[in-house]
């Protein structure tokens, strides 16, 4: 009796156990939204870059220093920005996968990231740096990566219905400026354009940009702004600052093409139909995310060593004692923990100007 009540009692535990673990198993793969597309640049790279000749790619230590894979080419010590957001949103590890791995199987219909380094909206935008997949190019392999999706699901509707439930995060805009507008020596916009006509030829380019995208099926389109580019060490040490800590007239320059961006919003959600687009204000999350709400209190230096002028870390080069006190990785790109004070706002917002008209947690729903 007592051995029947023993045996009971542990096939009874092995089974609490066995649905356990199913239950952990299916929380785990449980996302918000079936899908997440990502479009944009160094600040969302998870390896695109690696395979292409250019300088901008960062597959090499220190980079990846904190990340479980070592070096991916992603710019940070850690996980970034689109990391996070994909985490927040319930992916599992490290989906979406970057479009320059997704050869084959179904992962793709998790999303991918399409982001690559020196990208912009204009074409010609980070050429100093290399070979780079702008934004019209990141559209055409999406292009491909939805007729493959259309031959997984066995036919256009279905297909349609699917990417309409993912969210497409589109991070672009910083080359526009930092490689292109703010380097005079290399590209003609400055003197071509005012500050304030070069952020509505942006706008309207990128406009056309995101048609095509709502053409190819997308219908919840978070909009990430641009941050605080006039202070980052790079832009500081290139341009000096008159004492302040940062370059004013780029920050100036970068809330022009904000603003619009933030209109932006509201033209394609009038004019698109079921089009959910939003703003997530990076600027003002950075601005205020300061030492009182964290232990970010180093924002005027490299946590690697960087050569004065440039934007990457020094192969096998230093890194700072505590990477968690530096809002900058590099010259350029926040360290892991700065992109989770960042992302971790975009998803939810804790400032009511953090994003508009909502932030990405209710757009997943929406
Ligand atoms: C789109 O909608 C906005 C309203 O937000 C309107 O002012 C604008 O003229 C529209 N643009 C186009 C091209 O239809
Ligand atoms: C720090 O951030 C908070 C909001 O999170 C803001 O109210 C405060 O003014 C900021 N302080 C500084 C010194 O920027
Ligand atoms: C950064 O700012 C601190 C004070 O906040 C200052 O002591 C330090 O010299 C600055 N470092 C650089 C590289 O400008």
């Amino acid at each position: 009796m007592a051995f029947e009540l023993t045996k009971i009692f542990w096939g009874f535990l092995t089974l609490l156990l066995v649905s356990n673990l199913q239950c952990n198993y299916l929380v785990e793969g449980v996302s918000q939204v079936p899908c997440l597309f990502i479009f944009g640049d160094s600040l969302l790279d998870t390896g695109n870059n690696n395979l292409l000749p250019t300088l901008s790619k960062v597959n090499y230590l220190p980079y990846g220093i904190d990340f479980p894979r070592g070096p991916t080419g992603r710019f940070s010590n850690g996980r970034n920005y689109a990391d996070v957001v994909a985490e927040l949103l319930g992916f599992e590890k490290y989906l979406p996968v970057p479009f320059a791995s997704a050869t084959s199987g179904t992962d793709i219909l998790k999303g991918v990231n399409y982001a690559s380094g020196s990208s912009g909206i204009r074409d010609e935008s980070g050429y100093t740096e290399g070979a780079r997949i702008s934004l019209n190019l990141q559209l055409l392999n999406h292009k491909i990566i939805v007729a493959r999706i259309v031959q997984i699901l066995g036919n256009k509707e279905l297909a349609a219905q699917h990417l309409s439930k993912c969210v497409y995060l589109v991070g672009i805009g910083s080359n526009d400026y930092a490689n292109n507008y703010f380097l005079p020596q290399f590209y003609p916009t400055s003197r071509l354009f005012t500050p304030e006509r070069y952020s509505i030829v942006l706008i309207q380019q990128l406009r056309l940009q995101l048609q095509t995208l709502y053409n190819l099926g997308a219908r919840k389109l978070a909009l990430s702004g641009l941050s605080l580019i006039g202070c980052t060490p790079y832009e500081v040490a290139t341009y000096g600052t008159n004492g302040g800590p940062c370059v004013d007239n780029i920050n100036i320059a970068v809330q022009l093409f904000n603003t619009r961006l933030r209109s932006l919003v509201d033209d394609l959600n009038a004019n698109f139909s079921n089009f959910k687009s939003i703003y997530i204000n990076n600027y003002e999350i950075q601005s205020s995310t300061n030492a009182s709400s964290g232990n970010l209190i180093v924002r005027n230096a490299t946590c690697c060593e960087v050569v004065i002028g440039q934007v990457r870390c020094i192969p096998f080069g230093n890194t700072c004692a505590n990477r968690n006190e530096y809002v900058f990785w590099d010259a350029f790109h926040p360290t892991e923990v700065a992109s989770v004070a960042f992302a971790s706002r975009a998803y939810k917002a804790l400032l009511p100007t953090d994003a508009y008209p909502y932030d990405i947690s209710q757009l997943a729903l929406a």
